[in-house]
Parts: structure tokens; sequence; C-alpha cells
């Protein structure tokens, strides 16, 4: 087959200058779209790379291809920039592999995840949403329980998730979500802070999917109130230790299983998704978001070493996800 590949290099994207400077930090390296090309080729396919944006555009309208490996980010900081590079797809009917427009515009909106997950019974932390300066300062601060969770509401990688997003005290709430408000341009969702283990969960399937495995991330350093922010993400390998069966006993496994697997049917995602939790003392599982195009940087991308710890190489992996969704088109792999 002829496959392309779509995606958003660090270098074609360029940040405008009042961005924030972790704007660029879901876009991928060319490493990764090395990686991925290596392992479509090693499967006997022949690859064409068509990146993002205007030019993925032109492209796509030149070149013929069967199928495309997307892991574009998309452009700008609208909430289904995700979304955009699989509507131009579905529009020239290419099939592709990953989840649809819907689920990718939808599961980047955190709130709007949130309700739909809550409403189908799915334990998440309490929030609330502030969309204007007017909104923050009009909430009596001082009655929210603490500590609480600051984070913007359409953005991934932990963009704008850093350690004073903990937040103890009402001046902190108004003075972090005024600076959030103002550097990520979109509305910022408060949440109860969830102390506990921090798991994520790859998922992997159509039908019916499967569970690629339980990943705990515990700090090297003990802290107080741990979390798996920016910094933290950049530094991974001397700030985090990944545990992969996560050590939490099968009974709590199994809520975890259960609660990813049913979010990745709710939502509708197709072939792979990463789900991210928190979970308390008492095993249950909070869910924090999901990421239906989680990164897939052959060394640090969480759902790759979480699956290297479970026994796979990167090429079976990528050769998985490649194969779902070519079952889903009726392709012969
Ligand atoms: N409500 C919360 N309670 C405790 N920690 C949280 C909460 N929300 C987010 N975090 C921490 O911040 C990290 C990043 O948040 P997440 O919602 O997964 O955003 P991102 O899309 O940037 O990965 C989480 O992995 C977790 O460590
Ligand atoms: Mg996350």
């Amino acid at each position: 087959m002829r496959i392309g590949l779509t995606y958003d290099l660090k270098a074609d994207v360029k940040p405008d200058c009042t961005c924030s400077d972790d704007a660029l930090e879901e876009y991928d390296s060319l490493e990764t779209i090395e990686a991925l090309e290596s392992v479509c080729k090693s499967n006997g396919h022949d690859v064409v790379r068509l990146g993002g944006g205007r030019a993925f555009l032109e492209k796509v309208l030149r070149e013929r291809v069967d199928l495309v490996f997307n892991i574009a980010e998309g452009r700008g900081t609208y909430r289904s920039r995700e979304a955009q590079v699989p509507s131009v797809l579905e529009m020239l009917n290419i099939p592709y592999c990953g989840s649809d427009p819907q689920c990718l515009a939808v599961s980047l909106d955190k709130p709007l995840t949130k309700s739909i997950l809550a409403s189908c019974g799915i334990a998440t932390p309490e929030w609330k949403v502030v969309s204007t300066v007017v909104e923050l300062e009009a909430i009596n601060w001082h009655d929210f329980p603490y500590p609480a969770f600051v984070k913007p509401a359409y953005e991934g990688s932990s963009k704008g998730i850093r350690f004073a997003s903990v937040i103890e005290n009402a001046d902190q709430m108004l003075c972090v979500v005024g600076n959030v408000l103002a550097d990520y341009k979109q509305p910022v969702i408060v949440e109860e802070f969830i102390t506990g283990e921090e798991v994520t969960v790859g998922v992997l399937g159509n039908e019916n999917p499967s569970i690629i495995g339980i990943m705990r991330v515990l700090p090297r350093k003990k802290k107080d109130h741990f979390i798996y922010s920016l910094e933290v993400k950049r530094d991974w390998e001397n700030m985090v230790e990944y545990e992969c069966p996560a050590k939490l006993g099968d009974a709590t496994n199994k809520r975890i299983s259960e609660a990813a697997l049913k979010v990745f049917n709710i939502l509708g995602c197709r072939d792979f998704s990463r789900v991210d939790f928190r979970v308390k003392q008492d095993g249950t599982p909070y869910f924090l978001e999901i990421n239906p195009l989680p990164g897939l940087n052959p060394k640090s991308g969480d759902i790759v070493i979480m699956s290297g710890k479970m026994g796979w190489t990167y090429k079976s992996l990528v050769s998985a996800i490649l194969a779902a969704a070519m079952k889903r088109y009726g392709f012969a792999s």
C-alpha cells in the first residue's frame, strides 16, 4: 500500500510571539516521523510524507495514497484543531488511522468530555469552567475546596500545567487563573485536586478493544502534591519512574481497565488511545482526560514506554495500530 504520513513538526509551525513558551509542545520531531516511516516500510508499504497545514492540503491533492497514518495535531489554538486533518481526509474519502474528527474535537475540550463521561457514570474530579476575568472575579473562591487544580480547557502535552497549577487558596486562584486565561486565550478548568496515584492506560483496537497496559507514574523524589506537569514531562528521565504493569492490586487495576474501555467506547475512539486517571486511596479511578492522538515518539511517548514495558517493540505497537485501521476499512494486512 501507499501510506501517507500526516504530522505537524515543531520546525514547521511558527508560534506567534504573543504565545506561551510551551506553544510548540504538542508538535512532533523528525525522529518520530522517521520512526513511523521505517515501521510502515518494514511492513512492505511505500510512504509519502504529507506533513501538515497548507503543505498537507497541496500534497494530499497531488499524491495518491491508499491510507494515511495521521498524527497531525492541527494548527492554531482552536479546540477542534486535532480534527482538521481527519476532516479533510474524510472529505476526500481517504482512509486513515485513528479516531474521527468528532472524537478528536470533543476529546480536546476537557470540560465537554468530562460532562459527557460524568453523565455516563464515569468518576471525574469536580470542576468549574472560568471563561473570562469578569467571571473569575465574580466567584467567591474562599469557599472553594483546596487544594484545587487549574489548567487550560483545550490543551494537551501538559501545556499550561506547571507545579504552580496546584492551588492552595483564593489569592493564588485569582492570580493563576488570570494568568492562564491571558496566556492561553481560552477558558480555564478548575478541578478538585485528586490526591492519589497517577496512571495512564493504553487502549488498542476496535470491536473488542484491549488494554495495552496500565502505567503508573511515580516521582523519583517524594513530593507533597506530585503532578505530571510540563516541568516533569520535559525532564522525565530524571524526574519520574514508570511502573508497568502498575502495582495497584488486581481489584484496582480491573476498575481502571474497565473505566478506560468505557471511556474509549463512549467517545467512539478508534484504533488506539491513552486515557489518564488519578486513583484515590479507595481505588476509585478519576478520569482526567483522554488522548485519542497520543504521542508516538519512539523514546518519550508514554504509550511507547508503556507498551515497551509490556514486551512490545516500537515496530509491533505501530504495526498493531496500522493493522487495526486496515481491518476497519477491510484492507488485507
Ligand atoms: N484534578 C487533578 N488532580 C490532580 N492532578 C491533576 C488533575 N488534573 C491534572 N492533574 C495533573 O496534571 C497532569 C496533566 O493533566 P492532564 O489533564 O492529563 O493534561 P494534559 O492534556 O496536558 O496531559 C496530570 O497527568 C496530573 O498529574
Ligand atoms: Mg494527560
